[in-house]
């Protein structure tokens, strides 16, 4: 491990593309970040410019490489916004269409149109994901069945089909890699969980050909070299995860039964469930967790769609904030929302209602209603939709939840996660590294180069920020919660 002091995480991520330095103690040294465009064709379409997203990470990544010798970094890993689809030219290497964002509801229909063919219960059982425009496979379809020269181009085996992550495999190899890693994979509606094959019935009733789709491969484990942070120095890439299971990893849910939640665009509560798929009830997803070696292991995850990205919109859309701090000065400058809710099911919602046609709702609205109780309705939204996921998983499982695990951007916000607390009554957790994520995919790639050695070696790395303890008691904590479930009732 001579002179490799460092490996490069790169998060692809709904808003953002960024790159993070981590030395051996998991310890970020160097961040760029960059956002980039989202693109919005019509109500509940949502795109990405898949080039665009290929140039600003390489610009991140650069940047953050010139702040070291590029020898001292061992390796890359590579952890992404999942299912958002692309599909590009093996010849070109150009992509046929903008990439369909995991939030686009254009194929809402489609999705009925399987249901009503049956094929639900086969998905479900051999997918362990529901029937929901979220995932990547009704994307690709909706691809190929609008257009032709897309659908000739796959069956000649010159278009090829790949989430972020094999997009930016493909491109850091210079179109010699077209793979995926099975967390991945295990979001595209086409992958059987269970083998961690491609499901020919599956593709068969999609007519989707096989000829496009990724090898799939462990989520720990060299899968080519990148020489363009530098011509001479050839840097392996070596685990590749999707976001929230990376975000699992990276907080060091090794065990079964441990649990974090991730508050990043959307929320995203997983659960490791060890190297047992469990199937759920009441519309928890059965996901890959990773696959390190042969060993798999699973998770069963509850998916919010709009979480910190409703704080994006009270900047973006409405211009009631400046930035992401003042959501919580303006939330802590009233005492309560007085009876103010904001459903913000821009994108529909997902666990464990799945229904892609709610849309977005303000109740409760007096005179005296203010900017201050609007934004405060908005943060509290995104913890009554961590509480409604893990209702049901403590439902499922018989188990009571002691306390929660929590990262990603939105967890800064003190006043969320201790509303969190006080409206779950247990204790919330933030770590000192809240860029879990990357850190989950960093962890991947250097176990594969042997940068570190075992799990137990990263169990060492984890330190605490701080413990959100419960200041209310039940009677505030149901009665709040029973206001939001009323409002949801507009909505399904
Ligand atoms: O499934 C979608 C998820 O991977 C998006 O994550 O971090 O971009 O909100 P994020």
């Amino acid at each position: 491990m001579s002179g490799h002091q460092y490996i490069m995480a790169l998060d692809q991520g709904t808003t953002s593309c960024r790159a993070i330095l981590f030395d051996h103690e998991g310890a970020v040294i160097h961040v760029a970040q960059q956002e980039f465009q989202q693109i919005f064709p019509q109500s509940g379409w949502v795109e990405h410019d898949a080039e665009e997203i290929w140039r600003v990470q390489l610009q991140v990544m650069k940047q953050v490489a010139a702040q070291v010798p590029l020898e001292s970094i061992a390796a890359i890993g590579i952890t992404n916004q999942r299912e958002t689809t692309v599909v590009w030219d093996r010849l070109t290497g150009k992509p046929l269409h903008n990439a369909i964002v995991w939030q686009c509801r254009r194929t809402s229909e489609l999705c009925r149109t399987l249901k009503e063919q049956g094929l639900e219960s086969t998905i479900r059982e051999k997918t362990g994901l529901v029937l929901d425009p979220y995932f990547s496979g009704t994307k690709l379809m909706w691809l190929l069945d609008t257009f032709p020269h897309i659908r000739e181009k796959a069956e000649r085996g010159e278009a090829l089909f790949g989430t972020i992550d094999s997009w930016l495999i493909w491109n850091l190899t210079e179109g010699r890699v077209h793979a995926t890693d099975a967390s991945n994979a295990s979001r595209t509606l086409l992958l059987n969980i269970h083998t961690l094959q491609w499901d020919e019935d599956i593709l068969q009733a999609m007519n989707i050909p096989a000829s496009m789709l990724p090898e799939v491969r462990p989520s720990s484990g060299i899968y080519g070299h990148t020489s363009l942070l530098g011509s001479d120095v050839q840097v392996p890439i070596a685990g590749v995860a999707g976001d929230q299971q990376a975000a699992l990893f990276g907080q060091g849910c090794f065990q079964e039964g441990m649990a974090k939640n991730t508050y990043g665009t959307g929320c995203f509560i997983l659960k490791n469930t060890g190297e047992k798929p469990v199937l759920s009830q009441n519309g928890l997803l059965t996901t890959v967790a990773w696959q390190i070696g042969d060993r798999v292991n699973y998770a069963l995850e509850g998916s919010v769609f709009i979480a910190g990205a409703v704080i994006q919109w009270l900047r973006d859309g409405l211009g009631l904030i400046e930035d992401a701090k003042e959501s919580e000065e303006l939330a802590c400058s009233v005492e309560d929302t007085e009876g103010v809710y904001f459903v913000p099911a821009f994108a529909g919602l997902g666990t464990p209602y799945w229904e892609p046609n709610a849309r977005g709702m303000i109740t409760g609205l007096t005179r005296a209603s203010g900017k201050a109780h609007l934004v405060r309705a908005a943060l509290e939204a995104i913890a009554y939709q961590s509480r409604d996921v893990l209702e049901v998983m403590q439902q499922e499982a018989g188990m009571r939840l002691h306390d929660l695990r929590v990262d990603g951007g939105a967890v800064r916000n003190g006043f969320l996660m201790q509303f969190q607390s006080d409206l779950l009554g247990v204790s919330v957790v933030r770590p000192k590294v809240t860029e879990t994520t990357a850190l989950g995919a960093a962890f991947l790639a250097g176990l594969a180069v042997g940068f570190w050695s075992s799990l137990e070696e990263l169990e060492q790395l984890k330190g605490l920020d701080r413990t959100f303890q419960p200041q209310q008691d039940e009677a505030y904590r149901e009665s709040k919660y029973a206001g939001w479930r009323k409002t949801l009732q507009y909505q399904l």
